[in-house]
Parts: C-alpha cells; sequence; structure tokens
C-alpha cells in the first residue's frame, strides 16, 4: 500500500460517454458549469493509499470551488502535490518534483503551486522559506480551507493552514474518484494514529486516531457500489482500532461490525481492508471474514521485525510469540487467507541474530508478499530520540538484499502452489504486456491474468491458473460450475 515512486494520479478529462463510471462523479459535480468558468488544478499523490484517498477529498473540495481537474500541469493555473514523510527518498522525490514545477511557473506565471499532506504538516512554515515557489501549505487535516487559501495566494499572500484536528473525517465530502478503473474505490474509515511506533513519523504528522462515522462509510459503500463498482477497501492507519458511538442508541460500532454491515451492502461487493495492526486485530474480526465470501481472504499485517527486543525499541507492543499466534489465529479461523506485511531492516541496534530473527518469522508467516525498507532516521521520532541511528547503510542495505530474496523465494512458492487451482477474480483492467489479455485479483489480492474472450471489466470470471511467476498468475477462462466442484 505503498509507493515513493512518482506515481501520477488525475482526473482525466473525459466524458459521461467515455467513461461510464469513475470520472463521472466529477463531471457531475461541475456539470452545471460552463468548461470556460473553471480554473484548472492538477495533482500529483506520493506515499500511502491514504494519501491518494485525501486527493479524491481535496478533488472534490475544489471542484465546489469551481476548478477541474487535468492530467496536464502545463495547462494548470493549479499544482499541487499530496507529499509524504515516512522515509528521507520520499521526501527527497517531492523536491525533485518542486523544482520542475518551479521551472512550469517560471513559463507560466500566476500558476500557484500547493503543497499537501504529511510533508506540509512536518515542515509547516519552514517549507515556505526552503521552497520559495510554494504558495500553499496545508496539511492532512486543513484540506476544507484550500478555497480561501487559494483566494489569499491569488492576492499575493502564501497561505498555510497546519492544523490538525480530532475530529476531522471529512465524512460529509463524496469523493471525486481520480483516475478510477470504475471497479474498486478506497474509502476512509478513519484517520490518523495513536500507535507512536518508534520509527514512525505518522503520529506526528497525521495526528491523534479518530473514527468516521458509520452511517457516512456505509452509505458512500452503498453509492459506489449503485454506480457499478465491485469492490472497496475501507482504509485506516489502522483499522482495527476503529470505534464510532450512534449518539442515538448509544451503541458502539467497532471494526468488525463495520466490516460485516459493509459486506452485507450486496454480495457481489468486494470488501478489502488496510492496515491492520498486529495487536489490534480481533478474532471476530476473523470470523467475520471467514462468515462472508465478499470479504477478501487477505490480511496486510505488518511484523516490522521478527525479534521481540527490536520490536520492544520500535515500541509495537507485541511480541514474536504473540505475533507468531495472530498468524495461526488466523489459518485457524480462515484456511485460505493470505497474509502480506511491511519489514524494516537494520533498525537502532540490530544485531546480525535478531535480523536473522526477521528472516526465520518472513518464513514462518509465509507471506504473499510484502513491502520491505530500510530504516530511515525521522526527524523528531521517539527513535531519532531515544536510539542511535547505528547500523552502517552498507549493512542496512545488504540486510534489506537477504529479506527481499527470502520474500521472493516465498512469493514464487506460493504461486507455484496455486497452479491448476481455479479462483474467483473481479475484473479490473487490461493486461499491461498484452491488448488480448484482461487481469484482476482474487480474494487473495493476487493479479491474475487471462485472455480478454468476450469478458467485460467490472464482472466476476472463474479462472484456471496454468503459469506463474513471483508476482502474477496466468490462466484460462472456466464455468463457475468447474470453479464450484474445485472447492
Ligand atoms: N524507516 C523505514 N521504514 C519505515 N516505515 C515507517 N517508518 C519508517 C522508517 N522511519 C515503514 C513501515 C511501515 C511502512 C508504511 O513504512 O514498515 O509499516
Ligand atoms: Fe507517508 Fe505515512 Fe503520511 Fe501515508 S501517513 S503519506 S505513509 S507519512
Amino acid at each position: 500500500m505503498y509507493n515513493d515512486n512518482p506515481t501520477l494520479k488525475f482526473g482525466k478529462e473525459k466524458t459521461i460517454e467515455e467513461d461510464k463510471q469513475g470520472d463521472v462523479f466529477f463531471k457531475e459535480q461541475v456539470a452545471n458549469k460552463e468548461d470556460k468558468d473553471l480554473k484548472k488544478f492538477y495533482i500529483e499523490s506520493y506515499g500511502c493509499q491514504m494519501n491518494f484517498s485525501d486527493s479524491e477529498i481535496v478533488a472534490s473540495i475544489l471542484a465546489e470551488a469551481n476548478y477541474a481537474s487535468t492530467r496536464n500541469m502545463e495547462e494548470a493555473d493549479l499544482i499541487l502535490i499530496n507529499t509524504c514523510s515516512i522515509r528521507e527518498k520520499a521526501e527527497q522525490t517531492v523536491r525533485k518534483r518542486l523544482r520542475i514545477f518551479d521551472k512550469l511557473k517560471k513559463k507560466r506565471p500566476g500558476t500557484l503551486v500547493g503543497v499537501l499532506g504529511c510533508m506540509a504538516e512536518r515542515l509547516k512554515a519552514k517549507l515556505l522559506e526552503q521552497e520559495k515557489l510554494v504558495d500553499l501549505v496545508l496539511g492532512p487535516d486543513a484540506y476544507r480551507d484550500l478555497p480561501k487559501l487559494i483566494a489569499t495566494a491569488e492576492d499575493g499572500t502564501k497561505g498555510i493552514n497546519v492544523h490538525l484536528s480530532r475530529e476531522e473525517t471529512y465524512a460529509d465530502i463524496n469523493p471525486v474518484r481520480l483516475g478510477s478503473n470504475g471497479v474498486s474505490a478506497f474509502v476512509t474509515i478513519m484517520r490518523g494514529c495513536d500507535n507512536m511506533c518508534s520509527f514512525c513519523v505518522v503520529p506526528f504528522t497525521r495526528g491523534r486516531e479518530r473514527s468516521r462515522d458509520t452511517f457516512s462509510v456505509v452509505a458512500e459503500c452503498t453509492e459506489l457500489y449503485q454506480r457499478g463498482f465491485k469492490e472497496v477497501t475501507l482504509l485506516g492507519q489502522n483499522v482495527d482500532s476503529y470505534k464510532w458511538e450512534n449518539p442515538e442508541s448509544k451503541e458502539t460500532v467497532d471494526f468488525a461490525d463495520l466490516l460485516e454491515l459493509t459486506a452485507q451492502i450486496a454480495p457481489d461487493l468486494r470488501v478489502r481492508f488496510s492496515t491492520s495492526h498486529p495487536k489490534d486485530i480481533t478474532d471476530k474480526v476473523l470470523h467475520n471474514m471467514a462468515k462472508y465470501e465478499n470479504i477478501c481472504k487477505y490480511i496486510h499485517l505488518p511484523v516490522q521485525s521478527g525479534n521481540s527486543e527490536v520490536l520492544k525499541r520500535m515500541n509495537r507492543t507485541y511480541d514474536r510469540e504473540w505475533y507468531m499466534d495472530k498468524v495461526r489465529a488466523i489459518r485457524r479461523i480462515i484456511p485460505d487467507c493470505a497474509i502480506s506485511s511491511d519489514i524494516i531492516a537494520g533498525f537502532c541496534g540490530e544485531t546480525e541474530e535478531q535480523h536473522q530473527e526477521t528472516l526465520s518469522m518472513i518464513e514462518f508467516a509465509q507471506y504473499s508478499m510484502s513491502y520491505m525498507f530500510f530504516y530511515s532516521e525521522r526527524p523528531g521520532t521517539l527513535a531519532a530520540r531515544k536510539y542511535e541511528d547505528d547500523i552502517p547503510l552498507e549493512i542496512k542495505k545488504r540486510r534489506l538484499q537477504e529479506v527481499i530474496r527470502l520474500q521472493n523465494q516465498i512469493s514464487f512458492e506460493i504461486n507455484r502452489k496455486d497452479q491448476g487451482r481455479i479462483f474467483k477474480v473481479l475484473v479490473e483492467k487490461e493486461s499491461k504486456k498484452s491488448a488480448d489479455d484482461l487481469c484482476g485479483r482474487n480474494s487473495q489480492n493476487k493479479m491474475i491474468i487471462f485472455p480478454r474472450e468476450d469478458v467485460q471489466v467490472g464482472t466476476y470470471v472463474y479462472v484456471k491458473v496454468q503459469e506463474f511467476t513471483q508476482a502474477t498468475l496466468k490462466g484460462v477462462l472456466v464455468s463457475e460450475e468447474e470453479y464450484k466442484n474445485s472447492l
């Protein structure tokens, strides 16, 4: 769920005729306005899925303020970059992009440049000093203020709002689905994080944890389904600590309840979620996953390290045994569930033996895939204040390579076991490699490629796997009956 690479997200300028779903939201929201009256904004997003989801909220706020999206930054009146601070590399990427926007701004004076998200929150007014071209700085809880700050910036005063809120969930804002395939959408259910992992900048950039009104989550998912979407991913920094109290009935809704409510919207609406914290995921969640066919059998359960002492220094509040017990519970309650992970190599004070325990954890948990990083010290975090970043870069890199090599082997072996199996696949898009093929995911979140034939995007098909690589499966279409017989 994480991306350091420059990934562009945009609302394409399509017509309703060209694109029956996705971008239609946007067109509808501005349908009563002539295109010539609209100013244009261009937005790029970096980092976690949450940031991509936030950009869709920003697009909705801008639509209200008479802005249309463009994928061409050269014609934009407003350029926004939604940033990530999680590792130093992510921030460097953003600074490089700002240099490019700077050149553009020189060619087109009057263009406004705004920095949104975690880097805006972390650096605050410093960003305006360091990056002269930046006109606007808005933290993750300040997006409602964007139209006001744009107006001030148009008058030549740079605008900043990095106030972190205890309440803001943007519950009432219907996100514009930027660059959507019209099949799957992200729905934010909670914001912020109270966990205080010692390596992590998120509690400082996204503030305190708060859960979104259950009714608004279910309403958003229902509306997506009515518009033809077939998959929703419930998003939060720590979805398992979702908790919302109905102000009238005083009943509380936990994450397992919310999952169930979402699954009940329609049997052919798939439900996914991310991210789970090993200390918070409950058996109730696991039982609900087992109970509903449309809750996907996939859990992103970041371990970070396989060694209890390192986990303690990381302030993860679980140890190796606890994590292994969680994996056992998942295997027992949902035998066909895929598990993925985030892993940090070379955290402060990590010994060679402790690193070996991370490798043995990867082996034990049999992750279908992992996001793997070497430790990057972030200013202001608990680890930066308490521990020395004492593992030399070459050792961090070597350990990371060992982690990656092992994970790749395991992914390959897991995919080998899928050979000959039949999966239900939600068709997402054309395969990157060939226009004759389509692709989509199975419940376990694995991408499967199959011949296009007369299959439509957004439908379910059954695919018998014949070939595999470490990252994907490839197969042929079979009947639903064959699938049912194979279960
Ligand atoms: N250095 C390296 N990786 C980090 N992550 C978070 N903070 C850091 C850091 N300082 C990783 C964690 C987290 C994922 C989103 O990014 O593995 O789960
Ligand atoms: Fe990056 Fe974390 Fe902010 Fe997401 S929440 S954008 S991963 S720093």
